[in-house]
């Protein structure tokens, strides 16, 4: 349907079209005032004649003003992102519409490139944030232009236009920008230190780009934090000579007596068989430690894997109670299982879920008070407590607490239970068998299936080893 054209309220206004109307009837003025002066009309008929030519400009002109002001308000709008449909004008000319047509086309296609644009801008930024290590971007001032997710991590939310001497401040660092910079290289590797926000090895590497405008990027710096890195490595060295060491005791002892026996025990029998009872508990707790060692360096390896079976927690408790009943009733103490009758299966790996329970409840017959019950007693829990550094599973979960009776453990111990081979000095005094890796094996194995672990002491109710695990995972 056609609109009547709605007269522009800015045709109201502006003297334009007054303007234009004048200017264009001057000439025919300038003719009448001649044709009079010359006495070839009469003034009143000039009048008229004039009068006449300013209604034909008008009647002329007035379309033409009316469909230039909607294209300048059109133009305007869309200039703006205004949404205004052509729909909305009314144009009479064809010149006009081609010129509708012709700028919708070019708005049309400029909009599409915008839209393509930011659409590879946001997934560029999405790559780049995704990126474990930081990433930044300088420009041919030294301004930092970009940084992904890990940089603003590592260095700062608000590093962005802040010139990267002011970001890292070791000497080495700004001395390789400062030669990519004044075009002295072309890229730059090198490991250096950094103070804050904390004590950090990096490594850095420092690439240049090709040249697009003064204010667009210069050169791309891609940092690795070594620190993690040397901590593991630091971690591995430490473990092997922590392993070598707990072997190299037993196996001395052992080598010793061997001698005894072969000399000054050769025909003493009474010490022959003290000396091969003791020999008997060094190849013991030998086999136990490289049992232990070899069942810690195989969880390490499904570390990234998650479990996929389903486990019935109380037939693992029960497992456990019945494996360990004969090693209870030595110490005249008897395990107890208190299990809700609303335990779901779980997702977990059964076998190791049983580990678990068996070196908690070992530990608990061993440590704790003798002649005092051990509880085993599982439950429903809302969620799992989170601890910092610790990727824990939210939503529903179990938790499997194992009491025993016993003195309590002081704070400094508590903190260091599940380090490898650490074992409670009063417990080494004893001489009570063991190899310091039961609880770092439980540890392992709840950090596998993203459960959490906590430990309560006191006197009054003994200690008690909490375990979490989550019913399944996401
Ligand atoms: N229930 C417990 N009560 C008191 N101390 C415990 C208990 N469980 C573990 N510990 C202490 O933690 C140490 C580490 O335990 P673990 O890793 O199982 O090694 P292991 O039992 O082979 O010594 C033990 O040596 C002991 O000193
Ligand atoms: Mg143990």
């Amino acid at each position: 349907m056609k609109k009547t054209p709605k007269k522009p309220a800015i045709l109201e206004k502006n003297m334009r079209f007054v303007d234009r109307v004048l200017l264009l009837s001057l000439p025919m003025a300038l003719i009448f005032i001649f044709m009079v002066a010359a006495k070839i009309l009469n003034a009143p008929m000039a009048v008229i004649a004039y009068g006449t030519c300013v209604i034909f400009n008008v009647i002329f002109l007035f379309p033409m003003t009316h469909e230039l002001q909607q294209l300048r308000q059109y133009i305007t709008a869309l200039s703006r992102h205004q949404n205004i449909s052509d729909a909305q004008l009314v144009l009479e000319e064809n010149d006009a519409k081609e010129i509708v047509n012709a700028v919708n086309a070019m708005h049309k296609f400029w909009s599409e490139k915008t839209d393509l644009l930011e659409a590879q801008t946001l997934s560029d930024t999405a790559v780049l944030d995704s990126l474990p290590d930081p990433l930044m971007m300088i420009n041919a001032k030294g301004i930092i232009c970009g940084a992904n997710l890990a940089a603003c991590n590592m260095f700062g939310t608000k590093i962005r236009e802040k010139s990267i001497d002011t970001v890292i401040s070791s000497n080495n660092f700004i001395e390789a920008v400062n030669r990519l910079l004044q075009g002295d290289s072309e890229s730059e590797s090198l490991i250096f230190y950094i103070s804050k926000p904390i004590d950090q090895k990096l490594y850095a590497h420092i690439k240049k780009l090709p040249y697009v405008s003064q204010e667009s990027a210069l050169a791309v710096i891609s940092i690795y934090d070594l620190t993690k890195a040397m901590k593991i490595e630091k971690m591995q060295s430490d473990f092997v000579a922590n392993a070598s060491h707990e072997l190299r005791t037993p196996l001395a002892i052992i080598s010793g007596f061997i001698e005894t026996l072969q000399t000054s025990a050769k025909n003493d029998k009474k010490a022959q068989e003290k000396f091969l009872a003791i020999m008997k508990d060094q190849t013991e707790y030998m086999s136990a430690l490289i049992e232990n060692l070899l069942s810690l360096s195989k969880i390490e390896l499904m570390q990234d894997n998650l479990p996929e079976g389903k486990t019935d927690l109380r037939k693992v408790a029960e497992d456990v109670a019945d494996a360990l009943a004969q090693k209870a009733e030595s110490r005249k103490t008897s395990v107890q299982l208190l299990i809700d009758d609303d335990i779901p299966e779980i997702t977990a790996d059964y076998n190791q879920i049983k580990q678990v329970i068996q070196n908690l409840t070992d530990n608990a017959i061993k440590y704790g008070t003798p002649n005092s019950d051990i509880a085993i007693k599982i439950s429903r829990a809302d969620s799992i407590p989170t601890t910092p550094n610790l990727k824990t599973q939210s939503g529903p979960a179990v938790m499997i607490a194992v009491n025993n009776q016993g003195p309590k453990i002081s704070d400094e111990n508590l903190a260091r239970l599940t380090e490898r081979f650490y074992r409670m000095q009063e417990h080494k005094d004893k001489n009570i068998k063991g190899t310091g890796l039961g609880l770092s094996i439980v540890k392992q194995i709840i950090i596998r299936h993203r459960g959490n672990l906590t430990v309560q002491s006191n006197a009054y109710k003994g200690t008690t080893f909490t375990v979490y695990l989550p019913i399944s995972f996401d």
